[in-house]
């Protein structure tokens, strides 16, 4: 706040109690964090989603913020910024066409194989919806085929929001959150009650690991995948950001692997490490080194 006597002209604002220099301050410190790159005119959803940040960290407004996580040190308030500006919106089985593809087309051809084990990699996995989703796709599977000689299946599910994760570990969800997605057969076979809320049975969870994960950052420690869901997520990067994210996919990828990217997302334009693969059941990517069968 401006004292009485304090005569200098307050900076410019651009709306939301932030000015220009602030915002620009914000924006650049979260590409360079995260990726994440919000354009001119997000400022009333920066002042929306940082202000509460303030009190907590004793910070007089959001162009303090912006000088204060921008600059060296400061680990807890770039995490909480960054935890703040992600956007964790996602929903059971979304959009339905990828876990078809999954439960027709890919376990299919990976029993096949025989591999005694199967990673699969949900990599912008949110509060679990994603990850727990493809569990119950493996469940159903090995429901539908007794006897299936499909491998022991683990999924690694990452994300960059420690809040995120922590729901998603937790694995508790309210009705709300089922009604997006889970029809009562699914919730009566997968869900049991828990104190008003519906928790994730643990036969599915067995199958899910969670770790916090950069998508900027190296893969190297998660080894290879057969299967990578990376969707809703490339949208939010730059393009150059999302050719490389998508090349070290490609190098993450088992041989033969499967890339199944949001309904609206293609690798096109960004790598071309990548050829699509039209089934009957839905789209995937498959890296252009790996052999077609
Ligand atoms: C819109 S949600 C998509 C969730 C899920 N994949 C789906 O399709 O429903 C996007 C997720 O990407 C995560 N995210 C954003 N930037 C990230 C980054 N640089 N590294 C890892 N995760 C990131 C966010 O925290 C958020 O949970």
């Amino acid at each position: 706040m401006l004292k009485r006597n304090d005569h200098r002209p307050p900076p410019p604002s651009t709306g939301g109690g932030i000015s220009a220099e602030g915002y620009r301050r914000l924006t650049h410190f979260l590409e360079k964090q995260c990726g994440i790159v919000l354009g001119d005119n997000k400022q009333y959803l920066v002042s929306s989603r940082l202000r509460r940040l303030l009190g907590e960290f004793g910070l007089p407004d959001l162009d303090a913020l912006a000088r204060q996580v921008d600059g060296p040190g400061q680990q807890d308030l770039k995490l909480r910024v960054v935890d703040a500006m992600t956007t964790n919106e996602t929903l059971w089985f979304r959009d339905g066409g990828p876990y078809r593809l999954l439960q027709e087309h890919i376990l299919p051809e990976l029993e096949k194989r025989r591999l005694p084990a199967i990673k699969i990699w949900s990599a912008a996995c949110s509060t679990g919806q994603e990850p727990y989703s493809i569990s119950m796709v493996v469940e159903e599977y090995k429901a539908r085929h007794p006897g299936s000689r499909l491998g022991d299946v683990r999924i690694t599910a990452t994300d960059i929001s420690p809040t995120a994760l922590a729901q998603a570990r937790a694995g508790v969800y309210d009705e709300a959150a089922l009604g997006r997605g889970v029809t009562p057969e699914i919730r009566d076979k997968y869900f049991q009650p828990q104190d008003g809320l519906w928790a994730v049975k643990p036969r599915i969870k067995a199958r899910v690991q969670f770790m916090a994960l950069n998508l900027k950052d190296s893969f190297a420690r998660l080894g290879k995948f057969q299967v990578i869901f990376c969707r809703n997520v490339l949208i939010y990067f730059s393009p150059q950001l999302k050719g490389d994210i998508l090349d070290r996919m490609a190098d993450a990828l088992a041989s033969p692997g499967y890339l199944v990217l949001g309904s609206s997302e293609t690798p096109n334009n960004y790598s071309d490490r990548y050829r699509m693969v039209r089934t009957r059941h839905g789209v995937f990517y498959r890296p252009k080194d790996h052999p077609d069968d």
